[in-house]
């Protein structure tokens, strides 16, 4: 197989951005299109040129020309169709969640495993430099012991009227399965799944539609993370910040597609020779197509190393200095390049019999696992 041929099922918002990212990739070709919704279908033929446009999947499945298909409906058929697909032979690319329930995920693991197909989930959030460097740090130890972070997550709800499926519970499953699942996994990725989790729901006053939740996960190492997600806002002002802290640093993840990270960390001549030179090379290779700078700034410094204390511990130093990498281009692009990113790597993974993608069910049912926690359930 030369070129990986995808389709995408479910030609909604999401799939303009998907559409876009695959539109710029030399291992995936986009060939068909599929979506109940007749508009939809004209549209995506207008704007793509593709023909092959099918208003069913049970249409779609037999072309024997699509090797992967891309599950882009609302989350509550992600396991429907996605079991079709994989009984009829496709490898599968699931938009997020996946599935409602971490049971049904393990089904479709048990059934992309015993036919031999290869499936991923789109946490876009993984495939971006930044959460690459954090990830990094906390592997090498590089500032001690991750014991803290805290998600703000002030989200757009202007495209989202009272009709939208998002606030159906048994359509998107919630705040914590629809959206929190990319945050958790994250989480998950560094620390791995917390010891418990609990969450508080909160209804707008007015509707009574759950607009905001907050929670909170402790972790085996002792870390404790906040998660807060409100969708309240106006998309030109929203905002959204990802803190961790770790015993020598405080790091930060700013926009929901971050292009910036800073990090205050209290430093030696070695530890910032690795974070300018090493840990900078490694991450402006980590997503083709963005490039990443750094700048830094001496916040305090002394003349010779000292010996500080701090959970009891001792640690030298010989300068504060804040880091502020930032990627080169707008967070569209880095969007865009996360999806592509994330696509081509089940490509890889398709064509390459052994090679297992960076992202898998498991992920998605560990941070299914988690949200569940938070919904206690
Ligand atoms: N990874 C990300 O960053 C990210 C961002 C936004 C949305 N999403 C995910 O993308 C998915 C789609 O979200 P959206 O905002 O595009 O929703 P949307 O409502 O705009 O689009 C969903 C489309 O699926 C179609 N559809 C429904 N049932 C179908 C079926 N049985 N067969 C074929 N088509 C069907 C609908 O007609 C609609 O056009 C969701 O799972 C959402 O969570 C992911």
């Amino acid at each position: 197989m030369k070129n990986c041929n995808a389709a995408i099922v479910g030609l909604g918002g999401f799939a303009k951005l998907i559409s876009a990212a695959i539109k710029e990739s030399r291992k995936v070709r986009l060939i068909a299109g599929c979506d109940i919704n007749l508009e939809r279908l004209e549209k995506f033929k207008e704007e793509t040129g593709i023909e092959k446009a099918y208003d069913n999947i049970e249409k779609l499945l037999p072309d024997s020309d699509i090797d992967l298909v891309i599950v882009a409906t609302l989350p509550s058929n992600h396991y429907d169709i996605g079991q079709l697909a994989l009984k009829s032979g496709k490898h599968v690319f699931f938009e997020k969640p996946g599935a409602l329930t971490p049971h049904h995920i393990t089904k479709l693991i048990e059934l992309s495993e015993s036919n031999n197909l290869k499936t991923s989930i789109d946490f876009v959030m993984r495939k971006n430099p930044l959460y690459f460097i954090l990830k990094e740090i906390h592997d090498l130890n590089i500032f001690g012991l991750l014991e803290r972070a805290a998600l703000e997550n002030y989200a757009h709800d202007d495209s989202l009227p009272p009709e939208h499926w998002f606030w159906d519970y048994e359509k998107s499953g919630g705040i914590w399965i629809e959206h929190g699942v990319h945050f958790f996994d994250i989480a998950n990725w560094l620390m791995g799944i917390p010891k418990k989790a609990y969450g508080e729901k909160i209804p707008r006053e007015t509707s009574g539609i759950i607009d905001r939740v907050l929670g909170t996960a402790y972790h085996n190492n002792g870390a404790v993370i906040s998660y807060y997600h409100g969708f309240t806002k106006p998309e030109a002002f929203e905002k959204t910040s990802f803190s961790f802290v770790f015993e020598k640093a405080y790091a930060k993840t700013e926009g929901w597609i971050p292009i910036k990270l800073t990090i205050d960390a209290m430093v030696t001549p070695d530890i910032e020779k690795f974070l300018m030179e090493d840990l900078l090379i490694k991450a402006r290779s980590y997503l083709p197509s963005v490039d990443l700078i750094l700048e830094t700034e001496l916040l305090n410094n002394w003349s010779q190393e000292k010996t500080f204390m701090g959970r009891g511990k001792k640690y030298r130093a010989t300068a504060i200095t804040k880091f502020t990498y930032k990627l080169t281009k707008d967070r569209w692009e880095v969007y865009k390049a996360c999806v592509r990113q994330g696509i081509e790597d089940l490509a890889a993974a398709i064509k390459n019999e052994k090679y297992m993608p960076d992202v898998t069910l498991y992920d998605a049912k560990k941070a299914l696992d988690v949200a569940l926690m938070m919904e206690r359930r």
